[in-house]
């Protein structure tokens, strides 16, 4: 019998599975560029020049068979093929053909009760989307147990080097800031506090009055470095002290980058100069500096 799917649902189906076969098994996620590479393109073409010649060949020997069947036989091909191709496509997938050719539906009689149960073909729809779901879970399956697809701890993976990549761009891409340009900011007090909690307060405390590391809320300084006095809590976090290397360089190092020592440069100018003095504090260190310059 001919078939009844058209070539021009047959071929732009078989290589839509074609190409995700291959975009499953041979193309990596990030080379999906892959797919518009000429040996690709070559590929694709080839097969639809096979498939439409197979589907000629196919049409010959239908038209070279009716010759040779009885014309009861002929009757049956042509009432089936009536119709345009959309027509046709409708009754095979929503007919029961044994309805229509075996005067009715076969019955299934069990016996005991005398109740008749009627056994109706599946609707053709039904049945082929039940071997698609099969057909793409062998798929699914067996890229998962053998390639990268669709395993999600290669794809974790994947995507967290990504994001560390992105970070890194933007890392180098993001000016930070130096002893030069930067000043003391209102609003980086609250992100400079969460810093210094984490890098500063096991020697400083976390309001800054002091333990290993000298109080830095008092007026007493050890490290006069600049006139003024966010310049000097900049200079000092970067270069660390000359005197004690326990106050290590932390800009210098990269241990922190420039835009954090402005944060947390801003929270030390805060507690020494705008908030309230905590109550108890490590006793004065360094020269009493009466005024810092004005910024
Ligand atoms: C391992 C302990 C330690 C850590 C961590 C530490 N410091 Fe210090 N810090 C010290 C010591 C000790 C000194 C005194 C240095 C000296 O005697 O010259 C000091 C000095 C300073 C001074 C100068 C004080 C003065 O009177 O001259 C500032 C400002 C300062 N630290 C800020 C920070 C900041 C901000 C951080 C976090 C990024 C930090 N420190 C982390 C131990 C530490």
């Amino acid at each position: 019998m001919r078939s009844k799917i058209s070539s021009f649902i047959m071929i732009p189906s078989l290589l839509s599975v074609i190409i995700f076969m291959f975009y499953v098994f041979f193309i990596s996620y990030n080379h999906i560029s892959y797919l518009v590479h000429p040996i690709t393109i070559f590929f694709f073409i080839v097969i639809t020049v096979l498939l439409y010649i197979l589907e000629s060949i196919n049409r010959l020997i239908f038209k070279k068979k009716l010759q040779f069947i009885s014309k009861e036989e002929r009757e049956k091909l042509f009432e089936e093929n009536e119709g345009n191709y959309f027509y046709r496509l409708y009754k095979f997938i929503f007919y029961d053909y044994r309805k229509i050719h075996h005067n009715g539906v076969k019955k299934i009689d069990h016996g005991f009760d005398g109740i008749i149960e009627l056994d109706n073909k599946l609707p053709m729809w039904w049945v082929h989307l039940f071997y698609l779901t099969i057909a793409f879970s062998a798929i699914y399956f067996f890229s998962y147990l053998l390639i990268d697809f669709s395993n999600p701890y290669k794809e974790y993976d994947r995507a967290y080097q990504n994001q560390l990549k992105e970070i890194q761009i933007f890392e180098k891409n993001t000016p930070q800031a130096t002893i030069e340009n930067a000043h003391f900011k209102e609003n980086l007090i609250h992100n400079g506090k969460v810093l210094f909690d984490e890098n500063c307060a096991t020697c400083h405390q976390s309001d800054g009055s002091g333990n290993i590391g000298p109080n830095l809320t008092d007026n007493y300084w050890i490290n006069i470095k600049d006139k003024d006095l966010f310049k000097n809590i900049f200079y000092i976090i970067w270069n660390g002290s000359e005197n004690n290397p326990t106050m290590r360089a932390f800009g210098q190092s990269g241990e922190i980058k420039g835009n954090d020592i402005e944060k947390i440069s801003s929270y030390v100018y805060f507690i020494n100069q705008k908030s309230k003095k905590p109550l108890k504090g490590k006793i004065h260190q360094g020269t009493e500096i009466k005024e810092w310059r004005k910024m």
